[in-house]
């Protein structure tokens, strides 16, 4: 199974050795969100299992040149992540801006983004469909079925993960709609922990609660969801 996208990095954790060996015979992508993390993703893409994508998010300081530099790193596969969110920050005009030099620069090196969008989705809707050709993923995507099919139309796929596992969650109903292969399965930990083991601190190996709900609610063998989803995120960041 793949972990498409976490943050496991020295401000969460102090056992990272212990998180990666536990995933050892799976797949975890860490995200980078600012300067200095993005230099610790850099590192943890040492160990054979991990790979990484690296960006600024919305509310911290743009370094497009940090981006640059490593992006011919075999083991980054992606930009991200990036995108828009109101709900921390309202300086619109400036996270705009921020988002849309990053899209272009994965454009130019032709990486797939990972999409942070909070209180933003239209934005972030508007902005990406000038970005059709770029191979997207919606990370956490809690928006409607409607959303999400809009988002598919124009190359994206949907990063699926705890929120999923929630009592009351609408996503349920958003999943048993969507095909499979538009899905990708991620933890974003440390947040975000899934049921049955919510009040603990997540980690990429609780992958495996989302991927029994999607089982539970597409009423499809826990398996398949493991097989398709992997090979979703294998072709979705190319990796090896
Ligand atoms: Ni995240």
């Amino acid at each position: 199974m793949v972990d498409t996208h976490c943050h496991i990095t020295s401000e969460y954790y102090d056992n990272i050795l212990e998180v990666i060996n536990k995933m050892k015979d799976n797949i975890i992508i860490v995200s980078g969100t600012n300067k200095e993390d993005i230099k610790e993703v850099i590192d943890l893409c040492n160990y054979k299992n991990v790979y990484g994508t690296i960006g600024i998010y919305p509310t911290e300081e743009l370094d497009l040149k940090l981006i640059e530099d490593n992006i011919n790193n075999k083991k980054i596969v992606g930009i991200g992540e990036i995108g828009l969110d109101y709900h921390l920050e309202h300086n619109k005009e400036e996270q705009k801006e921020k988002f849309i030099k990053q899209l272009d620069l994965a454009r130019k090196y032709n990486k797939t983004v990972v999409v942070h969008t909070r209180d933003a989705i239209q934005d972030t809707y508007d902005i990406l469909k000038n970005y059709k050709e770029l191979k997207k993923v919606i990370h956490c995507y809690s928006g409607s079925l409607e959303m999400a099919k809009e988002f598919i139309k124009i190359n994206c796929r949907l990063g699926i993960g705890g929120v999923l596992t929630f009592k009351n969650s609408k996503l349920k109903d958003v999943i048993k709609e969507i095909d499979l292969k538009y899905l990708l399965l991620e933890t974003d930990s440390p947040f975000l922990t899934p049921e049955p083991l919510r009040g603990t601190k997540n980690e990429p190996y609780n992958v495996i609660y989302v991927a029994k709900k999607i089982a539970e609610i597409k009423n499809i063998s826990l398996e398949e969801v493991l097989e398709i989803t992997t090979k979703n995120a294998k072709e979705q960041f190319d990796l090896e």
